[in-house]
Formats: structure tokens, C-alpha cells, sequence
């Protein structure tokens, strides 16, 4: 483990970089990344420069919803490899000084998992259902479902199950995909079931969990109705009081996690919750609960100036008041990458995609420009910093994938009408003139790959002054020679559209308005693009401060 990973508390400053394991190397060549591909390009992280590694689900898993249906949380699906892939690739993570984060999906299993097999077969009433949400419908024979919730993926949050006899019985409730049901959290025997499953993957070594859909395992007692106002509208509801996101009969779940990842030596839990405001997000991250959350709130704020500026802020009061560090990410698996998403005219809700028809198809080059100012006014913020696989490349949004080749369960579950998350998960670039650019032997890729992209290819990058993948490496190494990550921020006065603070020693300018600005005066550290005694518009410079 190298000093900074090895550094108590290392969690409060990392940057940590998720591996989305189906699309960032595939050893077997079957088109699908496993885990012998993530063990064969660790160097590729460690010459990157980051702390830890967070792995999406590589478990035991039916694929409907890309391994967060999980049908066993203490195995690893033979697509990805085996239990003894996995303990390779941590010991070499661990020996390049990379920390290992896994996913745990709490919320939900998948409808293939034994214990939800045991509930079916069970039936009405028994001790098995009531691991999870199964309850009457409503009408004359239950032909309703049992409230109004509907599915983050689209459609109603219940399916109705045929009884071992037959007859059409209860509904199970399942936020997600029908394939994805419930668990209740009420009961204690699924609480006890996830602390083995924690301490089965510690005890394997891992440094922590990335917790999805924290902000979902507590449903208000009685299961309300929705209120008619926040009907259909999936997981982009932000509001106080709502029967299943964000409640508070939640943190009693995280202080009994807390206990048992103390049990360990510095481990991290680190919340999917998307949780508003974020002084409400802070109490997710109070002493006794989780070490960290996603700041989704800045992944989703306008490239304004002032957006920006207030988002930070928020931010480092909110996490801050708690005594915990402020997280920071631009992308990940789930949302439109940071170099497209920036780049649209409008903002979208997050899942939705950029598709062939979708009416604004922001230009590459400029959303590449923007992408990078960004990246590096995020690396420069104090906290800890998450980066998603292929953003060290510049990999904008692939928007052109044939509709007979996607998979995520959105697109199925609402037709055309909302693309969904296909296009951020197309399988890394390695080799520029490889086939399937080096992601695989056989040229196979689960997803296609756009034809631009040899020209993002790691290997096309790897050394060439200016490029992407240099820039990531320059300011991972800067920002930690410079503990950016432990730093205090201080604003200074700046010209309007523009942002700039004094880190670590190091002054950061970010020009967002459309008119180059003066630079300040100082040895230039790195830039998001050339500058020559001006800032150009969407560009980021770091200079020395001293
Ligand atoms: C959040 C994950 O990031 C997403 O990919 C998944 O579809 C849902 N949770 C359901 O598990």
C-alpha cells in the first residue's frame, strides 16, 4: 500500500476510480469485461495515480439490470470469473498501492436469488415473504396493485405473482426492474443477512462498500399512496417527506453498518443516496454513519459561475458541519459522461441517455473542451474525488448505438421514449488499432463501439503532451504532491463568469463565461487547454500560488 493509501482515514482525501467491470477489459474474449481483464490493467490506475478502485457488481447475477440483480451476494458470476479472479485481482491492487472498493446492493436482490425463490414458494403469510414486500392488491380480487408507487425504470413498482396453485395471488413491490423485488428492511433477518454479507467480503480484504440505493431500503409504514404531484417521477424526486426515498428510519440501518465495518481497520462506506438538499445529505455522514455519500447534487449543477460557486460552498458546509469530507463526481454509470452532459443545451434527468434522436447532440470537440475545464476545477477541490472508467480519456457519451444492441432495462421498460444509460457503459479504448480497440482478443464487445474512438484509445494518449489521459495524470500527481485533497479552499475575487480559489498553494482559475479573461500572474502548473497570458472561455488553469 503506498503512503497516501496507507494513510488512516484515507477515504477523507482519495481519489477513487470506478470500474465498471463489464466494459473495461475483457481477459476471455467473450465481449464482456471480467475481472482477469481489471487484475491485466491495474498498472493503468496506478500510472493514473489514484487511490482506491471502486468495482460495480461482479456477483452472482441474471444480467437483467447489469449486476445490481443480484442472485448471490458471496460469489462472482462466472461472466466475470471466479472467487480466485477476485482475490488475484485484490492482491494486486493492493500491491500497486490501490485501495478496493466493492458495490452491495441492499435494496433489492434479484428475483432469481434462493431467498426470493424461498418467498414464492412459501406463499402468502410465511416468514420467507416477509423478507420481502409482498402484499394484497387492491379491488374486488386483488387485480390492483397494493399503492401507486411507480418503477424508477418506468412502469408500476408492483407485479402481481401466480400462487403455487395457480391462482393470481399478491404483488411484490420492486423500485426497480420486475426483475429486482424489495427487500423489507423492517425485518431484522434481512438486516443480519447483510452483515455476513459485509464481513464475507471484508474478511476477503476489501477497503469498503458502495452502498446502492441507500436512499431507498426505508418505505414508510403503511406504504402510502404517492402524492399525486410527485406520480411518475421515478428516482429524480427530490422532496422532504417522501414514503420511500431518503427517510430517516434509514440511519439506524447505517449506524448498525458503521458498527460493523468498525470492527475493521479503516474501512468505507460510501452512499448511493440522492438526497436534496445537501444539508439533509449531511446527516447520512454524521459520525456513527456513513464515512461518505456522492455529491450528486454537484454532478447535476449548471456550468455557471455562479451554480458552481454555490454548489461548492453548499457543499463543503453541509459535509463539513458533520466533520465529514466533501465528496465530489462528474460521472458515473448511471448519468449522460460529464463531456456530453456539459455540453447539452438543455439539462436532462439523469438516466434518460442522448440517443440518434434526441434533439440536442452537443458537438464533441466542445463538450471535450468543457469536460476537461471541469475535470480539473473537481480535482482541485478539497474532499475525496470520483472518477468513472474512460473519463481519463475524454470519452464522450456514445450516442449512436443501434436500438437492437441496448440493454439497459430503462429503454425496454419505456420503448424509444427514454434511451437510458447504454451510452456512458461502452467498453474502454485501450489500442487504438486493436480490434474492439484492445478491450478484447476477439475483437467482441457487448455494446459497439463508435468508430471515433481510436482516437481516445489509452494508447493513443499514453505520453502525448496535452492529451487527455497526460492531463489526468498531471493533475492527479499535482493534487497529491500539493494534499489538495486535505487543502482549505479560499475564494478570491474574480471577473465575472469566473471562478478562482487558493488551494494548497496553488491558485485555480476557471473561466465559464464566453470571453477570455486575463490570467493571473504565476508559474502555470497545468490547464485544461493552452493558455497564453489569457484564460481562454470554458478552460481551468492551475499556477502556483507562492
Ligand atoms: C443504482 C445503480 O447505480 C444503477 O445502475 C442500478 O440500476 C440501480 N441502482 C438499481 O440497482
Amino acid at each position: 500500500m503506498s503512503e497516501s493509501t496507507s494513510a488512516p482515514e484515507w477515504w477523507r482525501t482519495a481519489v477513487i476510480y470506478q470500474v465498471y467491470p463489464r466494459s473495461f477489459a475483457d481477459a476471455s474474449g467473450d465481449g464482456i469485461g471480467d475481472l482477469k481483464g481489471v487484475t491485466a490493467h491495474l498498472d493503468h490506475l496506478a500510472s493514473l495515480g489514484v487511490d482506491a478502485v471502486w468495482l460495480s457488481p461482479f456477483y452472482r447475477s441474471p444480467q437483467n439490470d447489469a449486476g445490481y440483480d443480484v442472485s448471490d451476494y458471496c460469489d462472482v458470476d462466472p461472466l466475470f470469473g471466479t472467487l480466485a479472479d477476485f482475490d488475484e485481482m485484490l492482491t494486486t491492487a493492493h500491491g500497486l498501492g490501490l485501495r478496493v472498493i466493492v458495490d452491495i446492493v441492499p435494496n433489492h436482490s434479484s428475483s432469481e436469488h434462493r431467498w426470493f425463490q424461498d418467498a414464492l414458494a412459501a406463499g402468502p403469510g410465511s416468514e420467507e415473504r416477509g423478507h420481502y414486500i409482498f402484499r394484497e392488491g387492491r379491488g374486488v380480487d386483488g387485480e390492483l396493485p397494493p399503492n401507486n408507487w411507480d418503477s424508477v425504470f418506468g412502469g408500476p413498482a408492483w407485479t402481481r405473482v401466480t400462487e403455487a396453485d395457480g391462482t393470481l395471488g399478491q404483488w411484490y413491490l420492486h423500485l426497480f426492474d420486475t426483475t429486482q423485488p424489495d427487500f423489507d428492511w423492517t425485518n431484522p433477518w434481512v438486516a443480519d443477512r447483510f452483515d455476513e454479507v459485509l464481513r464475507f467480503w471484508m474478511d476477503r480484504g476489501v477497503d469498503g462498500f458502495r452502498i446502492d440505493v441507500a436512499n431507498g431500503l426505508a418505505k414508510e409504514d403503511g406504504l402510502p399512496d404517492l402524492p399525486a404531484e410527485l406520480v411518475g417521477k421515478g428516482g429524480d424526486v427530490i422532496a422532504d417527506v417522501h414514503p420511500y426515498w431518503s427517510r430517516d428510519e434509514s440511519h439506524p440501518i447505517w449506524r448498525r453498518w458503521r458498527k460493523v465495518t468498525d470492527e475493521y481497520d479503516d474501512r468505507a462506506l460510501v452512499g448511493e443516496a440522492w438526497v436534496q438538499p445537501l444539508a439533509r445529505m449531511a446527516h447520512w455522514v454524521r459520525p456513527d454513519e456513513l464515512h461518505q455519500t456522492f455529491n450528486f447534487g454537484y454532478l447535476l449543477t449548471p456550468w455557471t459561475a455562479h451554480d458552481q460557486r454555490a454548489v461548492i460552498d453548499e457543499s463543503l458546509a453541509a459535509f463539513g458541519g458533520v466533520g465529514a469530507p466533501s465528496t465530489w463526481v462528474l460521472s458515473n454509470h448511471d448519468t449522460v459522461r460529464h463531456t456530453t452532459r456539459l455540453a447539452l443545451k438543455e439539462q436532462i434527468p439523469h438516466g434518460t441517455g442522448v440517443g440518434p434522436l434526441s434533439p440536442d447532440r452537443p458537438d464533441e470537440a466542445f463538450g471535450l473542451h468543457r469536460g476537461r475545464a471541469a475535470t480539473l476545477l473537481m480535482l482541485a477541490l478539497p474532499g475525496s474525488a470520483y472518477m468513472y472508467q474512460g473519463e481519463e480519456l475524454g470519452l464522450p457519451e456514445a450516442i449512436d448505438i443501434p436500438d437492437d444492441t441496448r440493454e439497459d432495462p430503462t429503454w425496454f421498460r419505456t420503448g424509444p421514449e427514454v434511451y437510458g444509460r447504454d451510452g456512458c457503459r461502452v467498453p474502454l479504448p485501450w489500442e487504438a488499432s486493436k480490434p474492439a480497440y484492445g478491450f478484447s482478443p476477439t475483437g467482441a464487445s457487448w455494446l459497439p463501439q463508435p468508430p471515433t474512438w481510436a482516437l481516445y484509445a489509452a494508447d493513443a494518449q499514453a505520453g502525448v503532451a496535452g492529451s487527455t489521459l497526460e492531463m489526468y495524470r498531471d493533475a492527479l500527481r499535482l493534487r497529491s504532491e500539493h494534499e489538495l485533497g486535505a487543502g482549505r479552499l479560499e475564494w478570491e475575487l474574480s471577473p465575472a463568469e469566473s471562478l478562482q480559489f487558493v488551494v494548497g498553494g496553488i491558485r485555480v482559475v476557471t473561466n465559464l463565461g464566453d470571453d477570455p479573461l486575463p490570467l493571473p500572474h504565476g508559474e502555470v502548473l497545468i490547464s485544461s487547454a493552452p493558455v497564453d497570458g489569457s484564460l481562454p472561455k470554458d478552460t481551468t488553469a492551475w499556477l502556483r500560488a507562492e
